[in-house]
């Protein structure tokens, strides 16, 4: 067996050598990936999943995926009574054939809420009663096949109180007033729900050391102290800025959570560059900082052995939710360009990657 494996690497060595060419060999994210044991992730609309290039380069570089909206409230739930679970069960049967894991998301948020929730005057009690039906019903469909769900979204504000929400204070489902109580019970039924999956708590600005992340901090303690279920920490990324100053303590800050004894998973990340009107990129250098931010990132992840997963908001700018989302002044914001050709950033995800697999940059980790 040694042998053979060994007159397969002369054999390939030999054929880059007579060949020059690297590329033939070259390995894509999810080899690197499934190498050294971490999940390479992508958010995935569903209903691109028929496009050739979408499943292909899909399958061929990730190792895990995560609907980018289709297990949210307002479309899991079109109204109080049905749920549609169609697009999700699509994405996990893919996953399934390209041996990918599903991470779910989320459970509980502010933002993305059916209009038949927001403005159906439910009392503290309805609604409780609505969330508790709902985690444990969508949990329940997906046991076995969603490994991990981001329970509650970005709970937390910039100074680190509370943001305003239908299921902490308007109305909430109780516990108005009661710091991080709704966030507690939300994870109580999770783990009832599928006792197997992992519990993440997810948010955006809280990648390096400031008032939001030490709030997550805090509670991620206290829920451990008392032993309240919580298994991770999913840190976003959007960054919006190409400079690493705003997350320049991001190291530090996965080390002081995966010292608590939980995961640290990046989720979401994205890098949007400034665009003009007709879309083009103001200052072609942005392509070479944006690789430096995603490799930053990349670098403080794969030191530590509890950051697991290092996922992207999408996976090709065509589909990008950055765009829209800043009105069009930012974009390009992913590691494919439109016709899903690598740019810089995929490459320097890919060497991060690559020096991890040669041992390399391996620190030591909690
Ligand atoms: C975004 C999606 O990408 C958009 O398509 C949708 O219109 C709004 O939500 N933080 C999150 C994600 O946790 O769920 C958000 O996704 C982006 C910010």
């Amino acid at each position: 067996m040694l042998h053979a494996k060994k007159f397969l690497t002369l054999i390939l060595t030999a054929i880059v050598l007579v060949t020059g060419c690297s590329r033939c060999l070259a390995q894509s994210l999810r080899d690197y990936g499934d190498k050294i044991g971490i999940l390479i992730g992508a958010a995935v609309n569903p209903s691109k999943l028929t496009e050739d290039a979408y499943a292909s380069t899909l399958a061929r570089e990730f190792n895990m995926v995560e609907p980018e909206n289709a297990m949210k409230w307002a479309a899991i739930r079109p109204d109080q009574k049905t749920f549609n679970f169609k697009p999700g069960d699509q994405l996990v049967t893919f996953a399934q054939a390209h041996r990918m894991k599903v991470r779910g998301h989320c459970l509980v948020w502010q933002k993305y809420n059916p209009a038949w929730l927001m403005n159906g005057r439910f009392t503290s009690e309805q609604l409780s009663d609505l969330l508790r039906e709902h985690i444990s019903t969508v949990m329940k469909h997906y046991a076995g096949q969603v490994f991990a769900w981001d329970v509650v979204n970005e709970a937390f504000d910039a100074s680190g109180g509370f943001e305003h929400s239908i299921w902490y204070d308007s109305p909430g489902i109780g516990m108005a007033g009661k710091g991080t109580a709704y966030l507690e019970q939300a994870f109580r039924w999770a783990r009832m729900a599928d006792p197997k999956a992992l519990l993440f708590y997810n948010d955006y600005d809280a990648e390096g050391l400031n008032a939001k992340s030490n709030a997550i901090y805090a509670m991620v303690k206290d829920f451990k102290r008392r032993g309240v279920p919580i298994d991770g920490v999913g840190l976003q990324a959007h960054i919006f800025n190409l400079s690493t100053k705003e997350i320049s303590s991001l190291s530090d800050n996965i080390t002081r959570l995966t010292a608590l004894g939980v995961e640290v998973h990046i989720t979401e990340m994205d890098a949007g560059l400034p665009l003009d009107r007709k879309g083009n990129l103001i200052n072609g250098s942005d392509l070479t900082k944006q690789a430096e931010i995603y490799r930053f990132v990349a670098k403080a992840c794969l030191q530590q052995r509890g950051c697991t997963a290092f996922q992207t908001w999408g996976f090709t700018d065509k589909y990008s939710w950055i765009p829209g989302y800043t009105k069009g002044t930012k974009g390009m914001a992913l590691l494919f360009d439109e016709t899903y050709a690598p740019k810089p950033v995929y490459n320097a995800l890919r060497e991060v990657l690559q020096q991890r697999a040669q041992g390399l940059g391996r620190g030591a980790g909690p």
